[in-house]
């Protein structure tokens, strides 16, 4: 599958096939993915437990809470808890000598001492302000996203789930006290069509994006969203014609009719 093809596919998959389990290589993959995702300073500040609803012992799995939709925490086969570990900051230096060596900085040989002497110090000046939320959780997200078209392009569904209970998760997974966590992410096989009721809506492009100042909407080429749509990055938009019937059938199937959205 192209990457265009992966990006128009990846849509939120509610409803996941609860009997079918996970490989755990695809849910490597995925964190390999996010491994090698782009981070300021190569800090590499995101961390996850994956938590196996088959072999996750009972107060693992009641420590995972979500309240909107939270039906979807209960049905899947997998949910991983992506935390941001501020802690890592602390070794920002040793991972700015590593980028010099690599000649990841622009500079190869001969820049060590004005690495100490200058970048070190200045970023170490910041160091406690840069745990704060901010460009970690940003980096997080990059990580987040990588993992999550690699779940795609692997034929998985996934669903993003924020939470105010972060701290209480933090806690009851025994997590260190530098730790963030950010979101739950369930995985599984997707047992609502791929499309999961046609894209979703999106604001108008030329009120989100601007070319060379503000409010000069970046100009949109119709072929270029023509093309995109042949290559399938675009889809048909939601709800689909069936879509109503397909949710009738998905919440009686998962037992979760007349939930609600909470
Ligand atoms: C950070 C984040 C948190 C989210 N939290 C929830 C949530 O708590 N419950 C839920 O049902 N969906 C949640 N979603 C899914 C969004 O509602 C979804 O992305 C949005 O409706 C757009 O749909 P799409 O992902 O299919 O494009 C979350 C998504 C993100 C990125």
């Amino acid at each position: 599958m192209q990457l265009r093809q992966v990006i128009g596919n990846r849509r939120s998959i509610r409803f996941l096939r609860p009997y079918k389990p996970v490989e755990p290589e695809k849910i490597q993959r995925m964190l390999e993915a996010a491994r090698i995702a782009s981070h300021w300073g190569n800090v590499q500040s995101l961390r996850a437990v994956v938590v196996f609803r088959d072999s996750a012992d009972k107060e693992t799995l009641e420590a995972l809470m979500a309240p909107i939709a939270g039906f979807q925490i209960r049905r899947a086969p997998v949910v991983i808890v992506w935390y941001v570990e501020t802690a890592a900051v602390d070794d920002q230096s040793d991972r700015l000598r590593e980028l010099l060596k690599a000649g990841a900085l622009g500079f190869g040989e001969g820049k060590e001492e004005e690495l100490e002497t200058k970048l070190i110090p200045v970023f170490e000046g910041i160091l406690e302000s840069m745990k704060q939320p901010g460009m970690n959780e940003i980096d997080c997200g990059q990580g987040i996203a990588q993992a999550t078209l690699m779940a795609y392009e692997m034929g998985l569904g996934c669903c993003c789930l924020g939470t105010p209970f972060t701290e209480k998760i933090r806690e009851n997974l025994g997590l260190p006290e530098t730790s963030r966590v950010l979101l739950l992410q369930t995985v599984g096989y997707p047992a609502e069509d791929p499309q999961a009721g046609g894209q979703r809506p999106r604001l108008p492009f030329e009120q989100l994006f601007h070319m060379n100042k503000f409010g000069k909407a970046f100009p949109r080429v119709q072929e270029v969203v023509d093309e995109l749509e042949r290559d399938g990055m675009f889809q048909a938009p939601g709800p689909l014609p069936y879509r109503e019937e397909e949710l009738d059938f998905l919440q009686r199937a998962l037992d979760i009719k007349g939930h609600g959205l909470l």
